[in-house]
């Protein structure tokens, strides 16, 4: 599938790119992805009840090849982890590790996470996650930066009062603009450094190590409750 702009109010923060599945994936994909998806746009959902249970809710943003979304719930099954990425690759491979781990505690969205979070009540997430986010390197593409000014509060309203937002970068403008982004919006306390121990390294991470560059490990506690 590409994805264009799917919204025309919308700043895509994506690149797009159109690359087919080969047989194995394709066939993983169109048996499991009604299964367990969300679809990216539609009415408000209620997480918990998605997941049938008091799980704590989490949602990845940008899930890439969906490594972590798969590792993170085999050793977390009493969290429940939806995985959005806009590429249908990643998704695929996601439902694969479903399948191979009898994961009942994911779900993924194929879509743009600026359209999902409208489906997601104020106060219902515990977690999001947005770990290496496209960087937009060029000074002319930072507004097609995820976590920027004009897109914190609308990108994390769903999260709950004492929920976490977090960013891992190994790009240091990155960090700088998301952590003043994140100040200015009034909503979350100073944020805290380090990277989570289930964080495992994943192939963007492992290039930018090559590339001589270190992750940056950013968390922030919401403060104030979301639409005030
Ligand atoms: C650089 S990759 C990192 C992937 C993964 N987090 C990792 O660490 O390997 C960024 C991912 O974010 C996805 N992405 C960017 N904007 C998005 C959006 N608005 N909604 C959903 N996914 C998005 C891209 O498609 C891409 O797969």
């Amino acid at each position: 599938m590409l994805r264009g702009d799917s919204d025309n109010q919308l700043v895509r923060t994506f690149r797009p790119r159109r690359r087919r599945l080969g047989a194995e994936m394709g066939d993983v994909y169109e048996r499991l992805i009604d299964r367990w998806s969300i679809d990216e746009d539609g009415d408000p959902i209620d997480p918990s009840a998605v997941f049938g249970g008091e799980s704590r809710t989490i949602l990845e943003i940008g899930c890439g090849r969906g490594d972590l979304a798969v590792s993170y719930a085999v050793a977390h099954p009493n969290d429940a982890l939806m995985a959005i990425d806009v590429h249908t690759r990643g998704i695929a491979n996601i439902l694969a590790g479903i399948e191979t781990h009898d994961l009942g505690n994911v779900r993924v969205i194929e879509g743009d996470a600026q359209v999902f979070v409208r489906r997601l009540p104020p106060g219902s997430i515990d977690e999001m996650w947005v770990f290496f986010p496209d960087p937009w390197p060029k000074v002319r593409h930072r507004n097609r930066r995820l976590l920027r000014d004009d897109l914190i509060a609308t990108l994390t309203e769903p999260l709950k009062v004492g929920g976490v937002l977090r960013l891992a970068t190994d790009i240091e403008d990155y960090a700088r603009t998301a952590s003043s982004a994140v100040a200015a919006s009034g909503r979350f306390a100073d944020p805290s450094l380090g990277r989570p121990d289930w964080r495992i390294e994943t192939v963007f991470e492992r290039r930018g190590v090559r590339e001589g560059r270190d992750a940056i490990d950013l968390a922030w506690t919401r403060v104030v409750e979301p639409s005030c």
